[in-house]
């Protein structure tokens, strides 16, 4: 299945955010905001200026990317088509589904990468060799 997704399948979703004067909130919610239930959450902090991060597709994660603070770009291959997103907002996350080259960069200063995924840490799942990837998608 994830042999035929592309970056089509992939979207920003708009996250609820309870502005307040206190300071504003946004929740997610497994099954409800995004489409699968979180299972585990990690985040990315403390990136070097001029660093790049991914660099990797998976064959059965979902994942929900959120910049919850501070600015990032994240360019999505499904081997034949990209399409690059630059993160700036808490309130918006990028969904990814399975089977999508992914890299990272452009971080800014204390940017912070948060992320929802839909399966436990499993390095199995990962698809580290670009010409890898190229023949898991078919293309030639
Ligand atoms: P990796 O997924 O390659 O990072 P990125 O895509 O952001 O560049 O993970 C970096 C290291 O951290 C790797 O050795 C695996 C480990 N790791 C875990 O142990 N648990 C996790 O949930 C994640 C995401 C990574």
């Amino acid at each position: 299945m994830s042999k035929h997704t592309t970056i089509d399948d992939c979207k920003i979703i708009d996250l609820r955010k309870i502005s307040d004067p206190r300071g504003n909130l946004t929740p997610i919610e497994g099954g409800a905001d995004v489409p699968f239930d979180i299972k585990r959450v990690y985040y990315l902090y403390d990136v070097p200026g001029g660093e790049s991060r991914g660099a990797h597709a998976h064959k059965e994660l979902q994942q929900l990317i959120v910049a919850a603070n501070g600015s990032f770009s994240i360019t999505l291959d499904d081997g034949k088509n990209k399409k690059t997103y630059n993160l700036n907002r808490s309130y918006y996350g990028l969904l990814i589904v399975p089977g999508i080259w992914r890299d990272l960069d452009d971080f800014s200063s204390g940017a912070v990468l948060l992320c929802l995924a839909s399966e436990h840490y499993d390095a199995a799942d990962y698809i580290r060799d670009y010409e890898e990837f190229l023949k898991y998608k078919g293309v030639e």
